[in-house]
């Protein structure tokens, strides 16, 4: 069996691998290989100084935590440079993303932004020739065995890497409140039956069975993915996306029944949620269970003050125990910024092991780096870290790693139409309609 999707791209790893194997030593100074255009300051300094923007959708609560502390890291090792937070807030850059269209056609790009590795990265802003390769930087920081290859290939296109993934999340959980499964004598479902078989019990009980919150329609896109890689499993799921599998397998049209049937089971009032508040009922015991990546861990630690394993639990969704659904937040150098060195300054920060370690713990997420220090996360930080070496990965669609932003849009736009009409073959019709 193939263990990972990427294996397609075997040739182009080696030749990114090669081109920054060599020379590198870690934890050396921040300064790319390159000579730099610098000021008279930075010539004196030996630092770069200025502004820099930071661009990303990671706004308030069990958003931002992450974010902050690694702005403070930064603060702390390059007081000279000063920090311009322009986050807009929206869940999986509903608002971001338009935002910064808008900015990069009018040659106004941010300092850096959040963008996840994969279609979103590469398809979009690196076709278009708007992005600066990042070479020099992963060299001069020894980053050539420090991140797995797998994320490397996702950032990189024809040979030249485009930006430092700061994170892997999780997609296919499935979060659970253990007080309600132990006063009802449940056990957690792994396949679609028994999570049927649950959800039914639970109902009965006079229990919202599954917590859903699709003001933004991407949360349904993730619900409706996660079930998708549950019918297909990890190979074939991966194969829609180079089309080796179409839109059109039984297996396509399974998932859109079991989807629907599962919106059977949710909170009545999902349309007007969007994600906090949807985990915020599992977190009160107001519903059981709630499918989302884990930055719902972050806010379920840091903002709810929730105790792992003991206030809530997790589980892979149904049909999807061994796989993992990669999504991978990464920042990168829009071409034309006014300084680039800055922002390299900061991407070495976010890339180090000591950037990532700040970060993680509070967004929820594990290192992209393979050489974090496990300690500094949770039981479940640590489970996932362990997970992610062993699982199958596949590619996340809700959060742009699997198929271009046009294709995502017509998905969100779909699904929205679905969740009030319940129309299968249209959705699947759409589906088979857009698929790249
Ligand atoms: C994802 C992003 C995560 C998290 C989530 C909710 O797209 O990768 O870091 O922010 O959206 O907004």
């Amino acid at each position: 069996m193939v263990k990972k999707w990427f294996a397609l791209m075997i040739a182009l790893s080696v030749l990114v691998i090669g081109l920054v194997a060599c020379g590198s030593s870690e934890d050396s100074s921040n300064e790319p290989s390159e000579e730099p255009e610098t000021s008279d300051s930075e010539e004196a300094t030996g630092e770069a100084s200025g502004t820099l923007e930071i661009f990303s959708w990671w706004t308030g609560a069990g958003e931002e935590d992450g974010l902050l502390a690694l702005i403070e890291l930064f603060e702390e090792k390059h007081p000279e440079i000063e920090v311009d937070n322009a986050a807009v807030a929206g869940g999986a850059g509903t608002n971001a993303k338009a935002v910064l269209t808008s900015r990069m056609q009018g040659n106004d790009p941010p300092g850096t932004f959040q963008v996840h590795g994969g279609a979103e990265l590469n398809d979009s802003w690196v076709a278009a020739g708007q992005m600066d390769p990042l070479n020099d930087l992963f060299e001069a920081e020894g980053w050539a065995d420090k991140f797995p290859e797998e994320l490397i290939e996702l950032v990189s296109k024809d040979g030249n890497i485009y930006s430092v993934p700061v994170n892997i999340h999780r997609g296919n959980v499935l979060w659970y409140n253990t007080e309600i499964f132990e006063e009802h004598g449940l056990e957690v479902p792994t396949t679609f039956e028994e999570f049927f078989d649950v959800a039914d019990a639970l109902q009965e009980a006079g229990v919202t069975p599954l917590a859903l919150g699709d003001r933004e329609p991407w949360a349904a896109t993730h619900l409706f993915e996660t079930v998708l890689l549950g019918t297909l499993g990890a190979d074939d799921y991966n194969k829609l996306w180079s089309g080796e599998v179409g839109m059109d397998d039984p297996r396509v049209e399974e998932a859109a029944e079991i989807f629907i049937r599962m919106l059977d089971y949710v909170n009545e009032d999902h349309s007007s949620r969007n994600w906090q508040d949807a985990s915020q009922l599992v977190a009160q015991g107001e519903a059981a269970m709630n499918v989302m990546g884990d930055w719902a861990k972050g806010y379920f630690v840091n903002d709810l003050n929730l105790a792992v394993k003991e206030d809530f639990g997790w589980a892979a969704t149904p049909g999807t125990e061994g796989t993992f659904m990669v999504i991978t937040d990464t920042f990168g150098l829009p071409t034309g910024v006014e300084n680039p060195e800055v922002v390299k300054s900061f991407l070495a920060v976010l890339g180090s092991q000591e950037g990532q370690d700040a970060f993680n713990p509070l967004k929820g997420s594990i290192p992209a780096r393979v050489d974090a220090d496990v300690s500094k996360y949770d039981e479940y930080g640590q489970e996932t870290i362990e997970d992610f070496k062993s699982a199958e990965l596949s590619p996340s669609l809700a959060h742009g790693s699997a198929a271009n932003e046009g294709f995502l849009t017509q998905v969100n736009q779909a699904i929205n139409i679905f969740v009030t009409q319940k129309d299968v073959d249209s959705f699947v019709d759409s589906l088979k309609q857009y698929q790249p």
